[in-house]
């Protein structure tokens, strides 16, 4: 956590609104394996991460609401009794959107006042939208004392990106800026949403994550469309949802869907199933067949799913040649964003100059990286 975020971002508030706010840490998330599996009910392997969001937030006595996102030099207000979802609201949308599903649950809350800043890229695939709609749940829930489980506050969040920004996400963005804990990645059922922290410490490797700087800008309607498709398919099999779908199953109905749907149906079966493989794999510190595992994940999120992008195939390729890289895959859900990587300490410059230098001559821009350590998650700061 950047102590001097906090004050910058508890300095604002005190300038713009007077009063002394509660302060709320949100961290954004990495996922280690199980990508396009939470939608369909099945496991994922996050982590919350040591950069997020934090916010000042407090109660106001005058009339409205007002929400200031100070990196992005933007402010917003509106009304509690008068919340749209806005076309291109981008982070508005949030905001309002955690409000709409809070008052649409039955919980009262009166006018307040906000102000954000972050250390997380957005866009990026590190689930900033997550830690934003979080931060605003938890905020709200402390000062209008809602009595919410942190379930309800993820499902809240959840809810708000669903229906105020249209994107048909799944629960493990919300659960891992939650539910974080350091040096433990979150081994999740989203079906059950019970989940178990599995220690992590993988010693003298660390996971670095590069940005491919690209953001598609279709992203959003080609997500809800994997989404349809995995659904459909669940359907015409009789199951509610994917993960009562078993490969034997899906193999005997292959005449009865369509060549894609089907190769999208078996990644997420066979997603599943590396999740289980990476939890072992991790408990038996064998760090080879983790990697050996990402490189599969992304094969498949390549060339059957059908959500990576020729920038992040490429930053996979370069890593494959690299002895002092154990696995890499692309992470999120996918056409840009990052890709995470399982790396030797020592060897992590001399990797990212070679990846810096060929990205730059193929794609004539620069990437950006980051090393991250799993933390833990949402919490008050005092
Ligand atoms: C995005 C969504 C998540 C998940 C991933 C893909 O991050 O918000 O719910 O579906 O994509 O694994």
């Amino acid at each position: 956590m950047d102590q001097l975020l906090i004050g910058t971002v508890r300095d604002h508030f005190l300038e713009y609104f007077r009063t002394s706010p509660i302060m709320v840490f949100s961290p954004g998330r990495v996922n280690l394996i199980g990508e396009h599996t939470d939608y369909n009910l099945g496991y994922v392997l996050p982590g919350a991460i040591d950069k997020g969001i934090c916010m000042a937030i407090q109660e106001s006595k005058t009339p409205g609401c007002t929400a200031i996102a100070l990196d992005l030099e933007d402010t917003h207000s509106f009304h509690l009794d008068d919340l749209k979802s806005l076309d291109a609201g981008g982070w508005r949308n949030y905001v309002m959107g955690v409000v709409h599903e809070i008052e649409q649950r039955g919980y009262k809350i009166n006018n307040f006042n906000l102000v954000f800043g972050g250390d997380i890229p957005v866009g990026a695939g590190f689930s900033s939208s997550a830690a934003l709609a979080n931060a605003v749940v938890i905020g709200l829930h402390t000062i209008f004392n809602l009595g919410l489980s942190k379930i309800e506050m993820i499902q809240i969040s959840q809810a708000a990106e669903n229906n105020f920004t249209g994107v048909q996400c799944g629960i493990m963005d919300q659960f891992a800026s939650m539910f974080g804990k350091e040096n433990h990645a979150i081994f999740l059922d989203c079906r059950s949403l019970k989940s178990e922290l599995i220690p992590l410490n993988q010693h003298e490797y660390e996971w670095l994550l590069i940005n491919t700087g690209v953001k598609h800008s279709l992203a959003d309607s080609a997500y809800n469309q994997r989404r349809r498709s995995c659904e459909v398919v669940a359907r015409a099999l009789g199951a509610d949802s994917l993960r009562d779908v078993t490969r034997e199953k899906l193999a005997q109905n292959r005449t009865r869907i369509p060549g894609k749907d089907f190769q999208k149906a078996l990644f997420v079966l066979e997603e599943n199933e590396r999740v289980i493989k990476a939890v072992e794999a991790i408990r038996k510190s064998d760090f080879k067949s983790l990697g050996r595992l990402m490189y599969e994940s992304h094969q498949g999120l390549q060339m059957q799913y059908e959500v990576s992008c020729e920038e992040l195939d490429f930053l996979v390729e370069i890593a494959r040649d690299q002895d002092c890289i154990l696995g890499s895959r692309m992470m999120g859900g996918g056409f840009g964003g990052c890709t995470i990587n399982l790396v030797k300490k020592d060897d992590c410059d001399s990797f990212l100059k070679t990846a810096s230098n060929d990205y730059q001559k193929r794609f004539g821009k620069a990437i950006t990286s980051f090393i991250v350590s799993l933390s833990e998650g949402c919490k008050l700061i005092l």
